[in-house]
This record gives C-alpha cells, structure tokens and sequence, in this order.
C-alpha cells in the first residue's frame, strides 16, 4: 500500500498508509492528522490546505480553477499549496510528503 508523511504543525513527521483513491483530507483523517475539512470535499471552504513539499507538488495534477478560487482565501497560502480533498492517492503518489499549515482561517470565527 502506498505510504504518505504528513508533516504536524510542531514538525512531526507522520508515516500513514494512503489506500489507492482516498483523498490526503481523508487520509488525514483515518489516521487521526488535524485537519480541518469543514465541507467534506465539496470544494466550499479552504480548512483542508495542505503545503505540498516542492518535489511532489510538480507532479501533481494541476489545480482545477475552483480549487485556485478556494485557495485564494486560505491563510498563509504558498506557492505549493493545495487544497487536501481534491488530491486523490494513485501509485505515482506514493510517499507524498505534506506539510500541515500553521493556522486555518475558521470562518465560523472570521
Ligand atoms: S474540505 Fe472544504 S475544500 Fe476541501
């Protein structure tokens, strides 16, 4: 099974399992990762930003312009970020390195 590392907010790498075709939000979330995912993937809040490491980011698929849109509103955006639900495990991704941002922009709160 593929692997993922997720990177934690005080820099703890984490190696999970990343079954074929879940998303890294769902990975996240099986494996008990903090993230937020407020909208379950359905493309509506940006609490699933994830900082991709450089190296992965290049192979990712591109971004969909509603995922730009969303990730415009996202706190501390950089120039690898994306958002978790829309990036689905495959083969190719296996050892995707991600890194949790510092802080999610809540809206609930905003
Ligand atoms: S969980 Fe809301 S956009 Fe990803």
């Amino acid at each position: 099974m593929p692997k993922m590392i997720f990177i934690e907010r005080d820099g703890t790498r984490r190696e999970v399992d990343a079954p074929l075709g879940l998303s890294v939000l769902e990975i996240a979330h099986k494996h008990g990762i903090d993230i937020e995912g407020a909208c379950e993937g359905s493309l509506a809040c940006s609490t699933c930003h994830v900082i991709i490491e450089a190296e992965w980011y290049k192979r990712l698929n591109a971004a969909s312009e509603d995922e730009e849109d969303m990730l415009d509103l996202a706190f501390g955006l950089t120039r690898t970020s994306r958002l978790g639900c829309q990036i689905v495990m495959t083969e190719q991704l296996d050892g995707l390195t991600v890194k949790l941002p510092a802080a999610t922009r809540n809206m609930m709160n905003a």
